[in-house]
């Protein structure tokens, strides 16, 4: 039932092949090839990225499921195989020891890395704290001041010249200024451009890219020789995490000394919940940061920009919504922003950021396709994929059409199984909402004050590989003045 592909084996580089064609940076001078369907092919000749070959895989497939016998993974695009993997057999596809190895030593045991009961004891604590109401308002709160305080003055300054701003480090900046307030009450300042970036931001970010490119080597051996003899990425990875974990320790013993119960950030309600355990206090803390990386308003403003009569639609909602002249005032407004919601769900369904994620089968199993899924074998889902296949969104599925989530103008939520950008079924995002509020927020904020325009028009970005996706050389942008002044719009 499989669409199988086999690795070419002509000689004994095949590994090295591989390595070089996941995309990692370890430099080969072997040509890679493979066979599919018998044919001899490189997929970087046709291919951008990965995720496109993958996907020109996945719709040749019959059943849209392949297997790379060389990788052991089974990769799937179609929905009922989502579901019976993220819900129906939930057990039997567990994150797995592979999985939690890659990320073990930067996470530990908190809840993005393990199974089981310790799973579901944190699942528990996380759901209980990330739904209460005072934890959205307190977000909320953290987005707007970020947005007025910072993010605005600094785009109101380059909107007079004619300068280039990175959107995409601008906000990398903005997201990880928001998540350590958010998280631990921490401000680092990384939008204040005039001050270094903190020891911490780059240290929490190259943990997470250098802990994520371990997956995305053929074999786990690699990384660990390099670990043991603690060379090359793997030291860097061990000093960026140790500062990491130095600092969370800090932070934690200045909680106990200082008092938590005033506070409203996630490790002080955390702590107020008896929770004592300090390595289990430092794991549970990157909550909304690893493998989510940036909240993608960077992709945003790109798509805005070049649709124009969406911009418009936009802006006419907000105006209709909010009031013309009116700044958002509570969450709940933001949810009758459907044109907005389905703008952002479109986004993510042709640019998920997290494109593929990974389980492992624990004892034989056949999907709802009929393909048989031997123990132990890796198998992944495909959102990158999904959002491109025609039986799922239809024969324009490859274009930008936010109309196609309204019902009567009101946005209609599709299967979460075809559409499984926040995962889906018993581990779906816990945050979903929240990010979703910051992006909408900014993209409000931002578009009703300034223009965006793409500095380079003729280029489509490229994405980088890896796990959370993101342009390969960063997004240029002119911001201009909207004519509306911009004092004028109050929060
Ligand atoms: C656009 C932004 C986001 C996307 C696309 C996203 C997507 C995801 C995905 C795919 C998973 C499953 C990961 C896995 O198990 O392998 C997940 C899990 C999770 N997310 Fe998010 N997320 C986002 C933002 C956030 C934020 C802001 C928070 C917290 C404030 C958050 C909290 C969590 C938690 C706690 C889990 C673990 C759930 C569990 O394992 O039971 N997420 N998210």
């Amino acid at each position: 039932m499989l669409n199988t592909i086999k690795q070419g084996r002509n000689n004994s580089t095949t590994y090295k092949n591989l390595v070089e064609d996941l995309g990692c940076r370890l430099k080969t001078c072997v040509r890679p090839f493979y066979i599919v369907q018998g044919q001899k092919s490189r997929w970087t000749n046709q291919f951008s990225n990965l995720c496109d070959w993958y996907t020109h895989l996945l719709k040749n497939s019959p059943t849209r499921t392949i297997h790379i016998h060389v990788l052991n993974n089974t990769i799937t695009a179609n929905p009922d195989n989502v579901e019976y993997m993220l819900k129906t057999r939930f057990d039997n596809f567990p994150k797995g020891k592979p999985f939690s190895a890659i990320l073990g030593d930067f996470l530990g045991r908190g809840i993005f890395n393990v199974d089981g009961d310790s799973w579901r004891f944190q699942r528990k604590m996380a759901s209980l704290e990330l739904g209460r109401v005072s934890i959205r308002a307190y977000s909320f709160e953290i987005v707007n001041q970020e947005i007025n305080r910072r993010l605005l003055p600094l785009l109101q300054s380059v909107s007079y010249g004619n300068d280039v701003v990175d959107f995409q480090d601008v906000f990398r900046r903005f997201s990880f200024d928001s998540i350590c307030r958010f998280s631990f009450g921490l401000d680092p300042k990384c939008l204040e451009l005039q001050l270094p970036l903190s020891k911490f931001a780059v240290s929490f970010d190259l943990a997470s890219k250098l802990s994520a490119e371990r997956a995305m080597i053929a074999s786990p051996i690699v990384w660990k020789i390099k670990r043991l003899l603690n060379i090359g990425s793997e030291k860097k990875l061990h000093q960026s995490i140790r500062i990491v974990h130095l600092l969370a320790r800090e932070l934690i013993t200045q909680r106990r000394k200082h008092g938590f119960s005033d506070q409203k950030d996630l490790l002080s309600r955390f702590m107020s919940s008896d929770i004592d355990d300090e390595t289990y206090l430092r794991d549970i803390l990157p909550i909304g940061r690893p493998r989510h990386g940036g909240l993608r308003s960077d992709e945003f403003f790109w798509l805005v920009a070049r649709h124009p009569d969406a911009e418009a639609t936009i802006l006419r909602e907000a105006d209709k919504v909010l009031g013309t002249n009116q700044g958002i005032k509570n969450y709940e407004q933001i949810r009758e922003l459907n044109y907005l919601n389905a703008f952002v769900y479109e986004s993510m369904r042709l640019y998920p950021p997290i494109q593929f994620d990974s389980k492992f089968c624990l004892d034989d199993d056949i999907l709802p396709d009929g393909s048989f899924v031997k123990r132990g074998t890796r198998v992944t889902y495909h959102p990158y994929a999904m959002g491109r296949m025609e039986e799922i969104w239809g024969s324009d599925c490859l274009d930008f059409k936010p109309e196609r989530w309204l019902r009567e103008g009101v946005f209609f939520h599709e299967n979460p199984f075809k559409f499984p950008v926040f995962q889906a079924g018993v581990r779906v995002c816990l945050g979903k909402e929240m990010a979703l509020v910051e992006i909408k927020c900014v993209a409000i904020s931002l578009l009703r004050r300034f223009r965006v325009e793409l500095a380079h028009t003729e280029n489509t970005p490229r994405f980088s590989p890896g796990l959370t996706a993101t342009f390969r050389d960063g997004l240029r942008v002119r911001v201009r003045a909207r004519s509306v002044n911009s004092s004028e719009l109050t929060n």
